[in-house]
């Protein structure tokens, strides 16, 4: 380990099936006047908007409404809601939901006391936050993200047809979260496994840097392990608790940035899965799994013994009698395999990605990071294609 790095997360989890009651410990500690903040409506089919704000009304809260926060959310969505909590003098924002709720909260939080546009002062000049931040809360109900316990939140502008990350620092992160992974089991078979993905990948981005041997790497094979092996439990029986448990818990320590400490960390498939869901509006985690394989192979070779490492610990590949090159690639073999099996979109043609969008998508996605190559605007449209 031959990083220096600092290390703190504010966040107070509440985690299992009795999680919600906890709600109850923490709104005291904020003001009367409570944005709840949700998306398309699944929460009102599963009830969990019903025990939501029954405990709202039972803490004597006021309960103000956002509804209709979007998969990948939207510049113009954030500012509907900053109008809705200037409006109402909003004391606390409580998200429900998946990633996109928890992280249009963020950016909300950052925005309604800002005097600049949101946009171009976080996501285009990345200036810190100067404005008072207004506290967040989330109750997840889809694992993924890890979006409950960091900073970050990602906005799709889609005038201009950019979608950006923007991390918000230590002070934008949710003041709590509620995990209860029961809340999970009513998300259809398609997200469930595109939030294992994103899981899964969110570990790789941070696995695949560095050559130093580094405690952040082995913690990053247990959650890798650890998702692979519940997630074949889900996609047979979505509601084994003891499953679903471990990949929501997996989900937080994937990006909460505990495995990044001491890395350089990558996140080039990150930058193209956004780029695509710019154009597209495709899923998040489906973004990442369709352009995954041909990304891991072209750089395989240049971080040669992490690979070799990774077929051999995440997926228990045989060294006997084969070169390093051979082991390496019968890991991405074995990951591959497993991707096939959760059903995860392979190709960025069922994205909706079309011939025409890919040169435009190609330049939003190059960008120097710090993975093991850093790849030319050629190579990237080479990865889109191979999926086509
Ligand atoms: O809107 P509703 O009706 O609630 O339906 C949602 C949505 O359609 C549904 N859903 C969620 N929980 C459910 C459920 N349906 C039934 N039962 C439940 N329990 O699932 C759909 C997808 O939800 P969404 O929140 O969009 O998914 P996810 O958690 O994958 O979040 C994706 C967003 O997070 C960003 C992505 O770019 C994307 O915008 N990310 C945030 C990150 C962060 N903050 O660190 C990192 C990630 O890499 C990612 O970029
Ligand atoms: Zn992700």
């Amino acid at each position: 380990m031959l990083g220096n790095f600092t290390y703190c997360n504010p966040t107070k989890l509440y985690f299992g099936d009795e999680s919600l009651n906890f709600l109850n410990d923490e709104l005291p500690k904020y003001g009367k006047n409570v944005l709840l903040i949700y998306g398309g409506g699944s929460i009102k089919k599963n009830g969990i908007y019903d025990e939501v704000v029954k405990i709202l009304k039972d803490n004597g809260k006021e309960v103000f409404e956002d509804s209709g926060v979007m998969p990948n959310p939207t510049l113009d969505k954030l500012y509907d809601g900053m109008k809705i909590a200037r409006e109402n003098s909003i004391d606390l924002l409580l998200a429900v939901g998946g990633g996109s709720c928890c992280d249009y909260a963020k950016a909300l939080s950052v925005s309604v006391n800002c005097d600049e546009d949101p946009w171009d002062k976080y996501f285009i000049r990345r200036e810190a936050v100067t404005c008072k931040i207004l506290p967040v809360g989330c109750i997840l109900t889809m694992a993924g993200t890890g979006s409950e316990m960091n900073s970050g939140a990602v906005i799709s502008n889609t005038e201009k047809k950019l979608k950006i990350d923007r991390s918000f620092g230590e002070a934008a992160m949710p003041k709590f979260s509620i995990l209860n992974p029961k809340f999970t089991y009513s998300l259809p078979r398609r997200q469930m496994v595109a939030g294992i993905y994103d899981i899964f990948n969110h570990i790789c981005e941070q696995y695949f840097s560095n050559e130093d041997d580094n405690t952040s790497d082995y913690i990053a094979e247990a959650l890798m392990k650890s998702v692979v092996h519940s997630s074949l439990i889900a996609i047979d029986d979505p509601e084994n608790y003891e499953a679903r448990s471990n990949i929501m818990w997996s989900a937080t320590w994937a990006l909460n940035s505990l495995i990044s400490r001491g890395k350089k960390t990558d996140w080039m498939v990150h930058l193209i899965g956004q780029a695509i869901g710019a154009y597209t509006d495709a899923t998040h985690g489906m973004t990442l799994s369709a352009v995954s394989m041909p990304y891991y192979r072209l750089i395989m070779s240049y971080g040669l013994p992490k690979f070799r490492r990774f077929a051999l610990e995440v997926w228990g590949i045989r060294p006997e009698g084969k070169s390093d090159e051979q082991i390496a690639s019968e890991g991405l073999d074995a990951m591959e395999e497993w991707m096939n099996k959760l059903g995860l979109i392979m190709k960025t043609s069922e994205l909706g990605v079309t011939e025409d969008m890919i040169d435009a998508i190609a330049e939003n996605a190059l960008a120097e990071t710090s993975g093991y190559k850093v790849l030319s605007k050629d190579e990237i449209v080479a990865i889109i294609k191979a999926g086509m």
